[in-house]
């Protein structure tokens, strides 16, 4: 199973599935390459390191969303690369219907709150704020719907009287890097 992942930021869920693809946890899938919308992104400096192809993929002219004719990049960088899966790893911008049905049945994105509480930005400050005692995180199929496709799987975590809003992300993001390779490497063995 050919994977790209796609990311914004510091990449600590691209590493996740990069280390348990070199523990032998990621089934039957190959990581084929990164792109992330960002130049500076840290999930780039991640190529080198595990010897994945990692690129700057220019999503312009738009901000938050990919439209037109960075969309129309995106889909051709990406159908060269032969994917079967499209892993959305904190990438921050809403897809839109021509890339998903280039696309259909193929994206899965990570989502940091049990959906359907706390979709778009924030979704741990979200929770936090609410008071909330369970949140977690989530792996969906990505539809035209912002953080609203089916649900794959979910993990939950607790969060104590006292904890702080550092102390919650830190438990997601633990709870996202165990979920998401464990995801992938299930998609990978049902093909
Ligand atoms: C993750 O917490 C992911 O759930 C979130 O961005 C973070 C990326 O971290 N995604 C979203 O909020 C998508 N709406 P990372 O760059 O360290 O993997």
């Amino acid at each position: 199973m050919r994977v790209v992942i796609l990311g914004s930021g510091r990449g600590s869920n691209a590493e996740a599935i990069l280390q348990a693809r070199d523990a032998g946890r990621l089934g039957r899938a190959e990581v084929v390459r990164i792109f992330s919308d960002q130049p500076g992104a840290g999930i780039l400096a991640l190529g080198p390191r595990f010897g994945v192809p990692a690129e700057f993929l220019d999503a312009a002219p738009f901000r938050t969303k990919l439209d037109g004719e960075g969309e129309r990049r995106y889909i051709e960088t990406i159908d060269a690369c032969r994917p079967d899966l499209i892993v959305l790893a904190g990438f921050m911008r809403v897809l839109k219907p021509p890339f998903l049905a280039h696309f259909a049945g193929r994206v899965i994105n990570l989502h940091p709150s049990l959906l359907p509480s706390f979709p778009g930005l924030d979704g741990i400050g979200q929770a936090f704020r609410r008071g909330v005692r369970i949140t977690g995180c989530t792996v969906h199929h990505v539809t035209a719907e912002v953080d609203g496709g089916p649900i794959i799987d979910q993990a939950a975590v607790r969060i104590e009287p006292g904890d702080t809003l550092e102390a919650v992300a830190a438990k997601v993001h633990s709870a996202e890097h165990a979920l998401l390779p464990a995801v992938i490497a299930r998609l990978s063995e049902a093909r």
